[in-house]
């Protein structure tokens, strides 16, 4: 059964950011400068445009684009859809949207600089470590106090902009991993900077290669490779670059068995780092929505990973990664024993008993208000299986905006 859920909010013009997509606005459309009523903000200009047009209000389709930032929401309350409302219920806590807004902040501010130091390698510049440090303290403090608020985040992308997010996310995982590993806070920051810097080399992998659609030839590949000698070389030469940090750059792409690149390393010719950073790298891409498909469910891929191990991973850190993330990570979408359907918003002791919000009656086909459950505290109730968003035409990262 695939579900197609609308959802219509209408808001002020002051309230509209890049990447929202208008489904209508208030005034005629000879009023107003555009050639289409329905359409997705691409450029600054265009809000522009709606706010000197004298538009005050309008309605915005966030199953199309995004919704107002959290810190502008009102109340789950305020969720329309397609789909018939049971006001039965009560909304969710709302004691982690602090720290939500926050790590929202710090990965647009990470994202930021991996753009700004790209483009300055691009122009043949060294990379700075003062435009990396700060913004690795943030994720530190963040992922020290709450690894789940930036985890979560990871689920949030954007064609466009994948090398930045994935780099983000190789940062705030590598750091997730380590400190779940029980290792000190040195290495917990060093890994975080090597991650964000870990394909530093696609700044010179020429465009039409990185951002190709289709499949990459073999000549193509060999220059795609190419990246992870060029990032190696790139943070040789930063001053104040650690050991920790050119690991996670260097072997990302190595595999166990030696049937990765660029050396074929093997085993422990491979430092435990880099053996993490390659199963991270992978969960990371395969999660991914990129233009030539679609991103797969973290559960099942965490499964497709498992059944790798030994050729690609090291088995025992795969278990532990899997530990660190979950069975069910943030933000999967997953059926509850009740049918209904919800979103994992934190994991628990037992992985497989996560906090939840439910969202969907799946019997009814009511949408109901998002409702916080702790599976770990409720005796009947446990998840039944993850579910494809794709296949609902559900974005989980909405709901986790709302607790
Ligand atoms: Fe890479």
């Amino acid at each position: 059964m695939v579900l197609s859920i609308t959802m219509i909010k209408k808001i002020s013009s002051k309230q509209l950011i890049k990447g929202m997509y208008i489904h209508e606005l208030d005034c005629s459309w000879m009023k107003h400068p555009f050639a289409r009523n329905q359409f997705k903000i691409t450029e600054i200009d265009d809000i522009k445009k709606i706010q000197t047009a004298g538009i005050k209000s309008l309605k915005i389709d966030t199953s199309k684009g995004l919704d107002i930032p959290v810190d502008n929401q009102k109340s789950p309350k305020e969720i329309t859809s397609n789909h018939q409302t049971n006001k039965g219920t009560s909304p969710p806590s709302n004691n982690l949207t602090k720290i939500r807004k926050e790590a929202k902040q710090i990965k647009g501010h990470a994202e930021q600089a991996i753009s700004n130091i790209m483009a300055d390698v691009k122009l043949g510049q060294q990379v700075e470590m003062e435009q990396v440090t700060p913004v690795v303290d943030k994720m530190a403090e963040s992922v020290l106090n709450n690894q789940n608020a930036l985890l979560g985040l990871s689920r949030i992308r954007n064609m466009d902009t994948y090398t930045f997010e994935h780099s983000v996310n190789i940062g705030v995982l590598m750091m997730s991993f380590t400190k779940s590993r029980g290792m000190p806070t040195e290495v917990i920051h060093e890994v975080g900077v090597g991650g964000l810097l870990h394909d530093i080399g696609k700044a010179l992998t020429p465009t039409e290669i990185l951002n190709k659609a289709g499949k990459l030839t073999d000549e193509e590949f060999v220059i795609m490779r190419k990246h992870v000698v060029d990032s190696r070389i790139i943070l040789e030469k930063t001053p104040g670059i650690s050991q920790n940090a050119l690991d996670v750059a260097a072997l990302h792409h190595e595999k166990f068995d030696g049937s990765g690149y660029p050396d074929g390393k093997k085993g422990d010719e491979i430092s435990i780092i880099g053996q993490m950073s390659a199963i991270v790298d992978v969960y990371d891409a395969l999660t991914a929505d990129r233009c030539y498909h679609k991103g797969q469910d973290p559960s099942i891929v965490l499964k497709r990973m498992l059944s790798w191990t030994g050729s690609h991973f090291n088995p025992q850190l795969m278990h532990e990664f899997i530990q660190c993330v979950g069975i069910y990570p943030p933000a999967t979408l997953v059926m509850l024993s009740n049918s209904y359907l919800a979103v994992v918003i934190e994991n628990n002791l037992n992985l497989l008993l996560p906090r939840v919000i439910a969202i969907l009656n799946t019997k009814t086909n009511e949408t109901i208000e998002p409702k916080l459950v702790d599976l770990s505290k409720q005796d009947k109730l446990k998840v039944i299986s993850s579910e494809s968003e794709h296949k609902w035409n559900i974005e989980p990262q909405k709901y986790l905006d709302l607790v």
